[in-house]
């Protein structure tokens, strides 16, 4: 089959991304333009500002992408962008500028979805990796459970009732006062401590996941006792978290009698979270996540995703919108 060259772009938050992909597995560059310090003063993203910082990147990053492959405009098969979920005003820019790519070259669009980029994520890391297999999608946003039935074909198992646990980690963060993006600083600091501090879980009868109880605990906690170990509070939440995602990741496992496991998203590239989930691979489990660049925001993954739309024949039209709260489910 002829090679399929397919140029990603992702602007759904504070990552303003383009990336070509050869084959939805091989990168040959992945431009990353991260605007966390310009949101680092305000303590989170701030949309507007994201909005006007990624049409000042978009152009010269899709350049930066051509020039690092050493390709042209003329070698790509199709365009590929995130149009959902995530910040209205952030994923219009790229949502646009694809469009006018597409249209300008004579190249298909293809609209792809930023959680399904997420997954797509390991299929770079990972030649290997073919569905079916369960995924734990655990980001700044989401918390999904996800049997990958094939390429474009997913199911929901489990899903936050409330807070996604990306979001619990940069809450931790902030009330303790390690500074956002909190989720890497939560990583670092639990290395020194040791999970000591009893915290709650929160149970449901089906496997869906709830993060607002602990992140209050937690609150509270310091809030009584702001001399508590910060780092023995890292270690306690990471592990509490950590404990229920395997116990789910588990429960669903052995009921569709899937052996493969593998974690996307920020929050995958916690080293506490992959080290527990490895242990799994002594009860036969085969243990797969992305590299850490591929785990947060980036337009590689959004790429390999939208190749496999390719080749599924999902191909958008110039009416292709923005959809913020674009469902896991939807055909893209
Ligand atoms: N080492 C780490 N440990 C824990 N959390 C981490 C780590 N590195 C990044 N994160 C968290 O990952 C999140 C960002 O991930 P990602 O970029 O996938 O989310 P998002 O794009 O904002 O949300 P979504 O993909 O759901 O729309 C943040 O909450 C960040 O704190
Ligand atoms: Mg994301």
């Amino acid at each position: 089959m002829k090679d399929v060259y397919i140029l990603g772009i992702e602007s759904s938050c504070d990552e303003t991304s383009c990336s070509i992909v050869k084959n939805g597995r091989e990168v040959l560059s992945n431009v990353i333009n991260s605007q966390i310090a310009i949101h680092e003063q305000f303590g989170g993203v701030v949309p507007e500002i994201a909005s006007r910082n990624h049409i000042q990147n978009i152009s010269k990053v899709v350049e930066k992408a051509l020039e690092d492959a050493k390709i042209g405009f003329q070698d790509i098969d199709a365009v590929a962008c995130t149009y959902g979920p995530g910040l209205v005003g952030a994923l219009l820019v790229g949502v646009s500028y694809a469009k006018a790519l597409s249209y300008s070259l004579h190249k298909p669009l293809i609209g792809t979805n930023h959680i399904h980029g997420h997954i797509a994520a390991n299929y770079i890391s990972h030649p290997d990796l073919k569905p079916p297999f369960l995924c734990l999608v655990i980001s700044g946003g989401h918390t999904h459970l996800v049997h990958i039935k094939d390429y474009t074909e997913f199911e929901i198992l489990g899903k936050t009732r409330d807070d996604a646990i990306g979001e619990a980690f940069d809450k931790v963060a902030r009330v303790i006062g390690l500074g956002y993006p909190g989720g890497p600083k939560v990583d670092k600091l639990a290395r020194e401590g040791q999970p000591n501090i009893e915290l709650p879980k929160t149970h449901f009868d089906n496997l869906d996941f709830s993060f607002s109880g602990i992140k209050t605990a937690v609150i509270n906690l310091h809030h009584k006792n702001p001399d508590v170990n910060k780092a023995d509070l890292c270690a306690s939440f990471e592990k509490t978290v950590t404990d229920i995602l395997v116990e789910h990741a588990l429960t669903a496992a052995k009921g569709l009698n899937i052996k493969t496991i593998a974690l996307a998203g920020g929050v995958s590239a916690n080293s506490y979270i992959r080290n527990e989930f490895l242990k799994l691979e002594k009860q036969g489990y085969q243990i797969y996540y992305p590299e850490p660049v591929l785990c947060t925001d980036n337009a590689g993954m959004i790429a390999s995703a939208g190749y496999y739309n390719y080749l599924n024949g999902q191909i958008a039209d110039l009416n292709l919108n923005a959809i913020p709260n674009l469902p896991i489910q939807a055909i893209s």
